[in-house]
């Protein structure tokens, strides 16, 4: 697949050594910055990433800040993007299985690269389950969006 990743000043590091990790285990990488530890606004590498995945420029996203909840609350504001905030194992696999996520958000403050590197071939390798009850929850989520997108158009 190819995968967009972007990160704050609080996830580059954390980038750093995931992004020759998402390669070996075969993906393409997309890499949006930011490129050092200088400090950075994290909506501003949220945007491109979720820019790539709505697009189809990419497959997936994945963003990393501080604690992972500044890159998830943007992403989740771009029409589209279902982004999970994840630092367990469990919550890796159960997020595509149940929510379908196309964007992987998490923490460089919170888990260690070993975790994270674990979270990311989780996400990466579980497919959605397709289920009648998840499709037609995810239908709804997305009747919000729709919802909400159509309010500010007309205000
Ligand atoms: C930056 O200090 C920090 O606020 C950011 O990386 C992130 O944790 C925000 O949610």
């Amino acid at each position: 697949m190819k995968i967009a990743i972007g990160a704050d000043h609080g996830g580059y590091s954390l980038k750093e050594i995931v992004v020759p990790y998402i390669q070996s285990l075969g993906h393409e990488i997309i890499d949006l910055g930011c490129d050092c530890n200088v400090s950075v606004d994290y909506p501003d590498y949220a945007m491109p990433v979720c820019d790539h995945v709505v697009k189809g420029e990419a497959d997936r996203g994945i963003l990393i800040c501080g604690t992972g909840i500044g890159m998830s609350i943007a992403a989740n504001k771009v029409a589209g993007i279902r982004c999970a905030l994840v630092h367990d194992l469990f919550s890796a696999q159960a997020t595509r299985e149940h929510n379908d996520t196309n964007v992987l958000a998490m923490g460089e403050r919170v888990i260690g690269p070993g975790v994270a590197q674990e979270i990311i071939r989780i996400w990466l390798e579980t497919p959605f389950s397709n289920s009648e009850r998840h499709v037609g929850r995810l239908n709804k989520v997305k009747a919000i969006e729709d919802k909400y997108a159509h309010a500010s158009k007309t205000e």
